[in-house]
């Protein structure tokens, strides 16, 4: 059996049946408390699911229920930046996949691009620029390898991921994600580069997770929380602590975002 056969074996078990799956990036976390009849299993129990190293992220599952819906939490990821290996989160899509959810929310920390922007707000993504040029994807057989990024992020579930926020009363801006590989902050040369290419957002992950998902046949929904404006925008001095201080004050505007948008997200769409 491959280790995504018995991951996916070891989750049925459980006999939860979960629609909808969430990748928590740094800050996203807060929801995990908001879970009815939560399950978790350590990732370390889970072939499929890779070790984690960076703090702040727990590297757990959470099995449970949001809104009255069926969730998988993903309480935490592996960047391609801690090892190279563009498909560091392959198991854990694919497990997701083939349990039967149809949608994946991708939620991440991010510098801002954009003056009006501001630190400790939150932002959808609509789309990306895969500054990486990196897949995971290149040991891929077949046609199948070749998936249409047009709307990778879902028109239909962003509408309806706007909706909720709106109703909830909680500002969500919109604008286009830049992957770096990092783990190194950018220069303010990059950033302005960025800038000029159209990106409203920088980070080091998420983007090679819509790749996997959107050849997986999963919907994607993306959510950005913007820690910092990018390197020399501003005085402030970046730092992965800064990063974590900043995503700690906004980490309950998040959660109750996720608590709204997530029951949105269901009925799965055709
Ligand atoms: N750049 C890249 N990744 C990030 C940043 C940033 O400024 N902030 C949070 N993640």
């Amino acid at each position: 059996m491959t280790a995504i056969t018995t991951t996916v074996t070891r989750l049925q078990a459980t006999g939860r049946r979960p629609q909808v799956a969430i990748v928590l990036g740094s800050g996203w976390d807060g929801i995990a408390d908001a879970v009815q009849d939560a399950i978790d299993i350590p990732y370390a129990e889970l072939p499929a699911f890779p070790a984690l190293s960076v703090a702040g992220h727990a590297g757990a599952l959470r099995l449970g229920r949001i809104g009255g819906h069926e969730v998988a939490l993903l309480r935490g990821r592996k960047h391609v930046y801690e090892s190279g290996d563009a498909a560091a989160m392959k198991g854990p899509i694919r497990t997701l996949a083939a349990l039967g959810c149809a949608t994946v929310v991708l939620t991440n920390a991010a510098g801002s691009l954009d003056s009006s922007m501001r630190p400790g707000s939150l932002m959808l993504i609509g789309d990306h620029l895969n500054i990486v040029q990196r897949t995971p994807l290149h040991d891929e057989p077949g046609d199948a390898r070749f998936v249409n990024m047009a709307d990778a992020y879902d028109p239909a579930l962003r509408q309806r991921a706007k909706d909720a926020a709106s109703a909830a009363g909680i500002a969500l801006h919109e604008g286009v994600y830049a992957w770096v590989l990092g783990p190194q902050f950018e220069t303010p040369a990059e950033i302005r580069m960025l800038q000029r290419l159209g990106a409203q957002a920088v980070g080091m992950s998420t983007v090679p997770e819509t790749i996997l998902a959107r050849h997986a046949g999963l919907r994607v929904l993306g959510l950005s929380m913007l820690t910092n404006m990018g390197c020399g925008m501003e005085a402030e001095v970046l730092s992965h602590a800064h990063t974590l201080q900043t995503a700690g004050a906004t980490r309950a505007l998040a959660a109750r975002l996720l608590q709204a948008v997530v029951p949105a997200l269901l009925p799965p769409l055709p």
